[in-house]
């Protein structure tokens, strides 16, 4: 029954589609056989009125006539350009989330609902929204406290928006087993399985408790880094429905006049934003990942806080490992040390040429060089890099390419506040820090001179001793699993070793692992 369902809401998204223009937009060259017949049709059938308009525009408008879900699934695929493309992400990028905002009484009965409170009860008053998206809406509110009154945002889930999108996945789930089904060439990208990650992800996005975590888990993180934060949340008035959290009165980060009128020095605010960012992706793993300049705010004395956290990216400590060790490459020129450091961390499948692949590499990095550094991009840097990793099977890493998207738009927001930025430098201090301090000995950084130089000069050195120590923590990890074995493998490679080395070359290497092990030891 709800199958019967889910296939008659797909037949009308993509009848909206169609009519939209959207289907008509997307490239149909590298189209055969019937998708490329249905192309086709759907080019006849596009509205007249869509034929003028640019492929954004046309999704815009699709978008709003199928709804809130569909605006995640735009949002959501513009994190995916291994899926959709390069040129689709950006236009889905541009999807504005904005929409009208839903009546107050509803609004009170959600709070309601969620609190089991009344809201007289529970806020001494509670105004008009100030700002509405697919999800949820955010009110201006005041709570008692020991001082006075004080002034909460509150935000609020828009009513029956779960059950919407429960509904409408259903219709993604289905298009997505008929693309595997029917279009082989589809299913590397795993449809089904992007699609539950979309599920996961809405769900998360759907349950501002989750959100509230995020705000408190970002809050201690940062609790002693200068010039950035985020508003406290009151727990009490908090729940699945509803998030009441500290107002915040500043400037937003999209009003640059309104910046420069209120004596803010944008260059020092550009510079912090980055390195916050940088801190709390390389520092602590966890990073706001949804930074665009209206989710930010510059208080009076320039501190910056972050608002809307329903979107957050996550590193472990191999991807930020690696991604320290791809800025350390390119700066050095080490193209082969870029390629080798995919295979290590098992991103691309071995059966390709570590050589053609480090050639590759040489083409996005070689033209950087030279390039005054203010005109380079990290963002752009790493965007070129996973179109070209993509070209070697490189499997698709959805954290990596949500924080290559923030970095786009962190960056994007430094730019706008300062022509002149210079992203390396800035991100100079944060990384030579988390290098000097995970990769190797403090010793190597001091004597670093000024810009990216001083990442150069240690980073030169670092991840090579980092891989070795990862290698052989991983070694002794399956040493004291399985117990010391000594086979006819390992006698061959003793052998081997034996061979290579003198007696004291040996001795050396032994010094070395110990140093190496007792470094990882006192970095962990
Ligand atoms: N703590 C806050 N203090 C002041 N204004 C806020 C606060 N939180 C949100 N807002 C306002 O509400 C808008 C929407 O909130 P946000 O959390 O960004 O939700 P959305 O997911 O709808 O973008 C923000 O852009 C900001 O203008
Ligand atoms: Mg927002």
């Amino acid at each position: 029954m709800s199958s019967v369902g889910a296939a008659w809401r797909l037949a009308r998204a993509g009848w909206i589609m169609v009519r939209e223009g959207v289907i008509a937009a997307v490239p149909g060259d590298e189209l055969r056989g019937l998708p490329k017949l249905g192309w086709r049709i759907a080019r006849l059938f596009t509205r007249r009125r869509a034929k003028s308009k640019v492929r954004s525009d046309r999704l815009a408008a699709a978008v709003a006539r199928l709804g809130p879900s569909y605006v995640k699934l735009g949002q959501f695929l513009a994190t995916r350009p291994d899926v959709v493309g390069n040129d689709i992400a950006l236009d889905l990028a541009r999807l504005q989330d904005r929409m009208a905002t839903f009546p107050m009484a509803d609004a009170v009965t959600a709070v309601e609902g969620s609190l089991g409170r009344t809201i007289s009860d529970l806020y001494l008053s509670f105004g008009g929204p100030v700002a509405a998206a697919s999800i949820a809406q955010v009110h201006p509110a005041e709570v008692a406290g020991p001082a006075g009154p004080r002034k909460v945002a509150v935000k609020v889930i828009r009513p029956g928006v779960r059950v919407d999108f429960m509904r409408d996945l259903e219709s993604y789930f289905l298009a997505a087993r008929l693309q595997e089904r029917f279009m082989p060439s589809s299913r590397r990208l795993q449809p089904v399985k992007v699609t539950e990650t979309l599920a996961q992800t809405t769900k998360i996005e759907m349950d501002l408790r989750l959100e509230a975590a995020a705000l408190s888990e970002l809050a201690e993180n940062t609790r002693d880094d200068p010039g950035f934060r985020v508003p406290a949340v009151d727990w009490e008035r908090t729940g699945r429905d509803v998030v009441t959290m500290e107002w915040i009165d500043g400037v937003k980060m999209n009003d640059v006049a309104g910046l420069a009128a209120a004596g803010h020095d944008l260059e020092a605010i550009a510079a912090a934003l980055v390195q916050s960012f940088l801190r709390h992706t390389l520092r602590d793993g966890f990073f706001h990942a949804d930074m665009h300049p209206g989710n930010l705010f510059v208080e009076a004395d320039g501190t910056i806080v972050a608002v809307d956290l329903g979107i957050s990216g996550r590193l472990g400590k191999k991807e930020r490992r690696f991604l320290a060790e791809i800025l350390y490459g390119f700066i050095t020129r080490d193209y082969r040390r870029v390629a080798d450091v995919h295979f290590e961390a098992g991103y691309v499948p071995r059966s390709h040429d570590p050589a053609a692949f480090a050639q590759a590499i040489r083409a996005i990095g070689e033209p950087i060089h030279g390039q005054p550094a203010e005109t380079i991009s990290m963002a752009r840097l790493l965007t070129l890099l996973f179109e070209v990793t993509e070209l070697f099977d490189m499997e698709a890493r959805p954290e990596l390419v949500l924080l290559q998207k923030t970095m786009v738009v962190v960056e994007g927001v430094a730019r706008t506040l300062d022509p002149h930025f210079n992203m390396w430098k800035t991100a100079e201090p944060v990384v030579g820090q988390w290098i000097r301090e995970n990769l190797g000995p403090r010793a190597l950084l001091v004597d670093a001179r000024d810009g990216a130089s001083a990442l150069l000069s240690l980073a030169r050195q670092a991840p090579d001793l980092a891989a070795r120590t990862e290698r052989l923590s991983r070694e002794i990890d399956a040493m004291a699993e399985n117990g010391l074995r000594f086979d006819a493998a390992t006698a061959r490679a003793i052998g081997k070793a034996e061979a290579r080395a003198s007696r004291w070359g040996r001795v050396a290497l032994w010094v070395i692992a110990v140093a190496l092990v007792w470094i990882a030891w006192q970095a962990g």
